[in-house]
């Protein structure tokens, strides 16, 4: 019998990858294989996901191995592999660990699905996703990461609790890196249209920046081991979807800029119209001096990380 789904690879079958299979399957976006240096952590997890099927319906396998054959002719891959943080740890410091595993990662989807798009989530990000693209080769619009989502999704939690509206009537947007670095714009993030700087006060507006900034960390500190990973799991499902149904939403992603926001050579977050093709377009918002400054000051800062601690 011919099948003609779509097939998702995810990698990393840990906290992060194994939600982001279990939204997909959910969605019904397709075949599923999840791969992870410990092959009975993936086939376990895939087959109690499997035993799920009927539960919630899903359409289409859960697969689990540790055999990058298996995931010959991917549309999609979502690279959740790494490790991440743990508390007191920044970002930064998972550069050198997380940067052999995206490159041997990189390496078995260049062979097995050169086709692919791949959804970067490992930290940090926007590094990583640089990285990636170029153990890869692959074009840069066909190597993107996900942090935006995530970011602009706190960011709307924060908002919709303090306005005391509903989380589906906010669209927040959050650029630039995915760190201490990131750049919240309030001028950009509104309420049932209306931008909340006429809704609420620079002070709390201030105090949302600050938490959405540093949402990551304040889960770390509450979980003890590990990281959030169940809005991060969805968001880049959200972005596998994108991809597969070619809805070409209009998100905040880490994208590669070649003088867009005046960076050249650096992933960082913008907003991008992201379809079958992967990043199909950079939007470039006309942005304030203060905002502008801020996300080229982000934009340089992993620029330079990317020189002094990966050498490119
Ligand atoms: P986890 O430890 O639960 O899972 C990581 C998985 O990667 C483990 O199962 C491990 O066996 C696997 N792995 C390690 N090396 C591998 C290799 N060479 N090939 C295949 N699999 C390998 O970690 P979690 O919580 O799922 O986080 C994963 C990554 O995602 C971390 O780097 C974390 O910092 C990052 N993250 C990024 C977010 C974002 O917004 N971009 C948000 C949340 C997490
Ligand atoms: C997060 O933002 C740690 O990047 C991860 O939750």
């Amino acid at each position: 019998m011919s099948n003609s789904r779509k097939k998702i690879a995810v990698i990393g079958a840990g906290n992060v990858g194994a939600t982001c299979a279990f939204v997909l399957a959910q969605k019904k976006l397709g075949d599923i294989v999840l791969l992870d240096i410990y092959e009975g952590f993936a086939k376990g997890k895939a087959l109690d996901m499997s035993q799920n099927g009927q539960v919630l319906n899903y359409d289409g396998n859960l697969t689990g191995t540790a055999d990058y054959n298996d995931i010959a002719g991917a549309d999609v891959v979502v690279v959740t592999s790494g490790f991440p943080r743990q508390p007191g740890m920044t970002r930064e410091d998972l550069i050198a660990k997380n940067a052999s595993i995206v490159k041997q990662v990189g390496e078995g989807i260049r062979e097995h699905a050169p086709d692919s798009i791949i959804i970067m989530v490992t930290n940090p990000l926007d590094l990583m996703t640089y990285h990636m693209q170029k153990v890869t080769g692959f074009p840069a619009h066909r190597v993107c990461g996900q942090a935006g989502v995530l970011d602009s999704a706190r960011m709307t939690h924060f908002v919709a609790d303090a306005v005391g509206c509903s989380e589906e009537d906010v669209q927040a947007m959050v650029l630039g890196g995915h760190g201490d670095t990131m750049v919240p714009l309030p001028r950009f993030t509104t309420v049932g249209g209306i931008a909340i700087t006429n809704l609420l006060s620079d002070d709390v507006i201030d105090a949302i920046c600050q938490r959405t900034a540093s949402g990551g960390g304040e889960i770390v500190q509450l979980l003890e081991r590990g990281s959030a990973f169940y809005a991060p799991g969805s968001a880049a499902a959200i972005m596998a979807e994108a991809v597969l149904n070619d809805r070409k939403r209009l998100i905040p992603a880490s994208a590669h800029l070649t003088g867009q926001y005046g960076l050249d050579d650096v992933y960082i977050g913008v907003p991008v119209i992201l379809g079958a093709n992967g990043i199909e377009r950079i939007i470039e918002l006309d942005l304030s001096e203060d905002e502008l400054s801020s996300l080229q000051k982000s934009g340089n800062f992993y620029k330079s990380q990317l020189s002094d601690i990966l050498g490119y």
